[in-house]
């Protein structure tokens, strides 16, 4: 058995720029998703009116925790790879092992989780693409009472938000921006934080994460991490640890920079690379979506807010920057990505919705847009700059009330103190 899968190994290619890009998951950059075609969105006897946007924050840097495994680790596998190549074995080809030899990695301590150059330009071109389909509501002119820009008190969401204005705005008005302050207590963008039971039931609670346990200890992970290790020349067996830090160094330096691909990610195939983007899913699937119904049922918060904003005066433009775990959680709210059955460990369920590559990548966004038709009030949804019909709904445009009458019980009962009470 051992050598027909090293038979089936030694024919399979690394992996290509063009087959990684949909398998990197929340490490995935927003230019291999983002909706490059751009024109107004016009409906017949409406007008965009309002529009509420949630946006995670663009492209980052690694963890501290990260960048020093990077440093040391990989820096040590480094070598070890390069000494095993140069014994002839394994399968890297001399332009892969050169990449491998330029290798390093100098990254800063105090700059974990910072907004990369790439994170400033997913979100100086987002908003660009914006404001061309909803020119109404979008004002090329800034003024403090139309627009409401909110992010967390995190250095990256807080990057996000003033590139995204620059993207909107000319330069001066752009640097007028007034923007909400950042509390460390943020009950509408990060209301998950603070949500004891959700924090002790679901986030610590070792059963989240028993699925993706047992996928990490399946055959199929074995046998990758036995093909990555072979691939790479060494004459040992990595941990699941070790070939997760490749599959995430190979995310983000693949992200960082545009035509590039990381050597890292060489030492996938495209098999391996379907299994390790398989193996996060389950981690998100069982942690911000359909696993528990306390993970989304909190979302109702931020469908009350978007609600309070389109029915009543204020801010016609509210533009948020959060985090994955406040995003997925809203999809779930909202019955998008869902799987026919629950993702499991036992097997790789290859046609699920739910994939962190499509749905969780940097700068992933969603946006409510109210238009006022001449037969009433009207939302459209918009994620990933595409247009996405609510599985609650006939259309894509869908009536204001319909919407309402859906969520109106949740938001009635979104009472987060209550619901998050630990008994
Ligand atoms: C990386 O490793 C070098 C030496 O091994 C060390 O001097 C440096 O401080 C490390 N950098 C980080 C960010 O850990
Ligand atoms: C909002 O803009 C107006 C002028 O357009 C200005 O008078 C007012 O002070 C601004 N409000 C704040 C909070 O800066
Ligand atoms: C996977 O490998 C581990 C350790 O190498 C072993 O304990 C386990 O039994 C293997 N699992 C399967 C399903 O082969
Ligand atoms: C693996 O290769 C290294 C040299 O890179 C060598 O020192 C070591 O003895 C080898 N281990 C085994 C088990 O062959
Ligand atoms: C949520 O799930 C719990 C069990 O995990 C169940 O007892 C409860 O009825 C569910 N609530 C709703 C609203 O589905």
């Amino acid at each position: 058995m051992f050598s027909i899968l090293c038979y089936i190994f030694s024919i399979t290619s690394s992996i290509k720029i063009d087959e990684i890009r949909n398998h990197l998951g929340t490490r995935t950059p927003y230019r291999f998703k983002s909706n490059e075609q751009v024109f107004k969105i016009k409906y017949n006897h409406c007008k965009d009116a309002k529009i509420w946007m949630m946006v995670r924050h663009g492209t980052r840097l690694p963890s501290a925790k990260d960048i020093r495994r990077m440093n040391s680790t990989l820096k040590d596998l480094k070598y070890e790879i390069l000494m095993q190549n140069r014994l002839k074995k394994g399968l890297l080809n001399s332009q892969e092992l050169d990449a491998f030899k330029e290798w390093s990695s100098d990254l800063d301590i105090n700059q974990e989780k910072f907004l990369t150059y790439e994170g400033k330009d997913e979100m100086i071109l987002l908003a660009e693409r914006t404001q061309k389909r909803f020119p109404n509501v979008l004002k090329r002119k800034y003024n403090n009472h139309s627009f409401e820009f909110r992010y967390t008190a995190t250095q990256r969401a807080q990057q996000s938000a003033r590139y995204f204005t620059i993207g909107l705005f000319d330069k001066k008005d752009a640097q007028n921006v007034i923007f909400s302050p950042a509390t460390k207590v943020d009950m509408h963008l990060r209301f998950y934080k603070h949500c004891d039971k959700w924090q002790k039931q679901v986030k610590k609670n070792p059963n989240t994460y028993k699925e993706q346990k047992k996928f990490g200890k399946s055959r199929i992970m074995n046998d990758t991490l036995v093909s990555v290790s072979q691939r790479l020349g060494l004459n040992r067996t990595l941990s699941l640890g070790t070939v997760k830090l490749i599959y995430k160094t190979c995310g983000y330096e693949t992200s960082w920079r545009k035509h590039h691909l990381s050597p890292w990610c060489h030492a996938f195939d495209h098999r391996s690379a379907e299994v390790m983007e398989y193996y996060i899913d389950l981690r998100h699937y069982w942690l911000d979506g359909y696993g528990h119904n306390l993970s989304y049922r909190q979302a109702c918060i931020l469908m009350k807010i978007m609600f309070e904003r389109f029915r009543r005066n204020g801010p016609d433009a509210t533009f948020l920057f959060a985090h994955s775990g406040t995003l997925l959680k809203l999809l779930t709210k909202l019955q998008l990505y869902k799987s026919e059955r629950p993702l499991t460990g036992d097997e790789m369920d290859r046609n699920r919705k739910w994939r962190a590559s499509e749905i969780d990548c940097f700068a992933s966004n969603l946006a409510f847009v109210l238009y006022k038709c001449k037969d009433g009030d009207h939302i459209l949804t918009m994620h990933q700059e595409r247009i996405v019909k609510l599985p609650m709904c006939d259309k894509e445009l869908c009536p204001l009330t319909t919407l309402w009458n859906y969520f109106r019980e949740s938001i009635n009962d979104c009472d987060i103190n209550d619901m998050c009470r630990l008994n």
